[in-house]
């Protein structure tokens, strides 16, 4: 049997090798135009642009519908979270007609959104997404072997053929050749385009193809040559004149960000000159360099910046003419509770991964800790009067009814703050409050209590005004108490032997009661087996739980018994989670009953024997079901404690 595992390990290793090496020669194909030609006919695609790769890419993963109006891409499902919307605006308005060359791909794509949002790494992805994606048999590119922007060997085609080219291969082709492979085409090629080389390339951040990036820096040290390119000297010195493209490097962000994508940070602090650039190669796909005709390139402008830099610029007349020119999409902060939570599971995942953070690497993290750190920043002010901040939460977070609130009034919400995403508190605030927290100290665990401490010490650096300061720390204090709600039932349930099964017959017992009262028949003393009445006091003490009063039980039990009427019609058996209310009571029961032993026996400091077996009963109940580990798991049961002795 072992050998055969390692035979299989051996085998699967092998296949991988074979794999890799058959898609390396794919990747190395070097060939002439004439054979790229052949590929072409075969498959247009292969001469798309940019804008129509990148799109293809996204489509490529898979959409599913989330809600009546919007789609869900799966191409960022594992890295973004709660920005469907965004994200479906991003590639429904802007990728998808611009990959049909719509006029929309002249505009440059800007990303505007509050600190810490989500917009690099919405970037990022696509950065990443078009470097795989180029490794792909769909998603294969070619381009002129040597050319310094590897362009589109198709730019060999002189303009006279390309009608007839296009009717022929269905393909259009836009651009012309750069000064380098012009020279080339005279001087080294003889003219003979069909012998011209071409291979296959893979687009590369870190080897220039295919990806720039651009940051503004200090403007007295900046050139616009780091867009487009400069001259180089010694080459000069040899051919003698600027205009003989052997003397120019066509080494700027945009040359090499030919045929994917560039990334511009910060774009509205850019100086005038460097937006200028910007918009030509965005508005006409060409750039200029010094000496040069106009050069073309094919790139998909993605820049971003803050919403107070967007809103500064365009505050100002004079920039007014820039609006035509980019296309925006908002990336606001997530709303949803569910959601961020994932976004510190993912960052905490990824940095678990990481050797910088060896010193976070083993350290536990309790059960509600992140969820404590994503209320707190999902929490959102409202002005309903009676709406209160964990309510609006929930209804935020998809829950269908809370108290007398639903999703109906989602929308009426949302109206209320129309700018709620795009100011708040950034993931970024609190994952660097949680590293805080779990570096600091000697404990190998963080829990609940530690973040929001955390929090609440790096509120001061955080916030500027007196007001937000305030603001937060009721924020702080609404999430614990919702907290502390969740630590005593966490508690409580630990305290039952088995709490799903205790709540079971709690629950048959009540029911057997209920439909004997409305039948006004008798039920089965369990013990001798005689027929007896209805247990009043057992019925009422569940009843009281919810505030059902004296005057109401007889319509709360007749409303009982008809949906257990009506879940055994659809076949199914009327359980715990069957009824919100039913459940509500029975849990609150269950813990009422409880209370007295659970606050004895959690704040003794000389524990008996017989509570010492029981606290240790509920630690190993919450190590081996809950998700604690024993350190926070004692934690837990301390401050419950002084919880119930206040
Ligand atoms: N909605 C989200 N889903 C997943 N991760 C998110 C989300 N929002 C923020 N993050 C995470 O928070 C961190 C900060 O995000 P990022 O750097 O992309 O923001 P940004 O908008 O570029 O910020 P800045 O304006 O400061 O440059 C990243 O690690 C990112 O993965
Ligand atoms: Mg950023
Ligand atoms: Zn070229
Ligand atoms: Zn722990």
């Amino acid at each position: 049997m072992r050998n055969e595992a390692i035979r299989m390990a051996q085998w699967d290793i092998l296949k991988q090798l074979e794999t890799a090496g058959a898609d390396a020669e794919k990747l190395n194909w070097n060939g002439s135009f004439a054979q790229y030609l052949d590929i072409v006919h075969k498959n247009p695609k292969t001469a798309d642009l940019a804008h129509a790769r990148v799109f293809d890419m996204i489509a490529a993963a898979g959409a599913t519908q989330v809600s009546e109006n919007v789609r869900k891409y799966n191409f960022f499902e594992n890295d973004l979270f709660g920005l469907e919307a965004s994200l479906a605006h991003l590639v429904e308005e802007y990728f998808s007609p611009a990959s049909r060359r719509l006029d929309i791909r002249k505009r440059i794509l800007m990303l505007v959104g509050p600190v810490g949002g989500g917009k690099s790494t919405l970037v990022t992805l696509i950065k990443k997404g078009l470097e795989r994606w180029s490794r792909t048999d769909d998603g294969a590119i070619y381009a002129i072997k040597g050319c310094p922007m590897h362009e589109e060997p198709l730019h060999l085609i002189p303009d006279e053929m390309r009608d007839s080219f296009k009717k022929e291969f269905g393909v259009y082709i836009e651009g012309e050749l750069c000064p380098v492979c012009h020279w080339k085409l005279r001087n080294e090629w003889g003219g003979k385009i069909e012998q011209v080389p071409v291979e296959r390339i893979v687009l590369s951040e870190r080897q220039r193809v295919g990806i720039g990036t651009f940051k503004p820096a200090d403007p007295k040290s900046q050139d616009v040559a780091e867009l487009t390119g400069s001259v180089n000297i010694q080459a000069l010195t040899q051919y003698g004149v600027e205009s003989d493209p052997r003397a120019y490097n066509f080494d700027g962000e945009l040359n090499i960000a030919n045929r994917g994508v560039m990334e511009f940070i910060e774009m509205l602090k850019a100086e005038k000159r460097f937006l200028y650039e910007l918009n030509t190669v965005a508005g006409e796909q060409t750039i200029k360099a010094s000496r040069f005709a106009l050069i073309y390139a094919d790139i998909a402008v993605i820049a971003h910046t803050n919403e107070y830099e967007y809103n500064s610029y365009f505050g100002n007349k004079e920039n007014e003419a820039m609006i035509d020119r980019i296309f925006v999409v908002r990336v606001p902060y997530n709303l949803r509770l569910s959601e961020e939570e994932r976004i510190y599971r993912k960052l905490i995942d990824q940095s678990q991964l990481s050797e910088k953070n060896a010193d976070i690497r083993g350290i536990h993290i309790a059960p509600n800790t992140l969820r404590v750190a994503s209320m707190f920043a999902s929490l959102k002010p409202s002005k309903k009067a009676g709406l209160s901040l964990t309510a609006k939460l929930k209804l935020y977070d998809g829950e269908k009814q809370v108290g007398d609130w639903d999703q109906k009034h989602v929308r009426e919400l949302k109206e209320e703050h129309p700018d709620e995403g795009m100011n708040g508190v950034s993931p970024r605030f609190i994952i660097n409050r949680i590293s805080s927290a779990l570096v600091k100290g000697d404990k190998n665990c963080i829990n609940p209590i530690d973040v929001l401490r955390s929090l609440r010490d790096g509120l001061k650096e955080f916030v500027s005004g007196e007001e937000d300061h305030k603001r937060l720390l009721t924020f702080i204090d609404e999430t614990r108490k919702d907290y502390d709600e969740q630590a005593k039932k966490e508690v409580q349930r630990a305290f039952v032997y088995s709490y799903e099964e205790s709540a079971k017959t709690l629950l048959d017992n009540y029911l057997d009661n209920v439909d004997a009262f409305c039948n006004r028949s008798k039920v089965k003393d369990p013990i001798t087996g005689d027929d007896i009445e209805p247990d009043e006091r057992l019925m009422r003490g569940i009843e009281e739980q919810i505030g059902v009063s004296e005057n109401a039980k007889r319509e709360f039990r007749e409303g009982i018994m008809r949906s257990v009427a009506s879940v055994s019609r659809r076949g199914g058996s009327f359980g715990v989670g069957s009824d919100e209310r039913l459940k509500e009571a029975i849990e609150k029961k269950l813990f009422t009953d409880l209370k007295d032993v659970v606050k004895i026996t959690t704040s003794t400091k000389t524990p008996d024997a017989e509570q010492l077996k029981k606290v240790n009963e509920v630690i190993e109940r919450l190590v081996d079901q809950h998700g604690y580990c024993p350190v926070c798991a004692n934690e837990l049961l301390k401050y419950v404690g002084t919880l119930l002795n206040r």
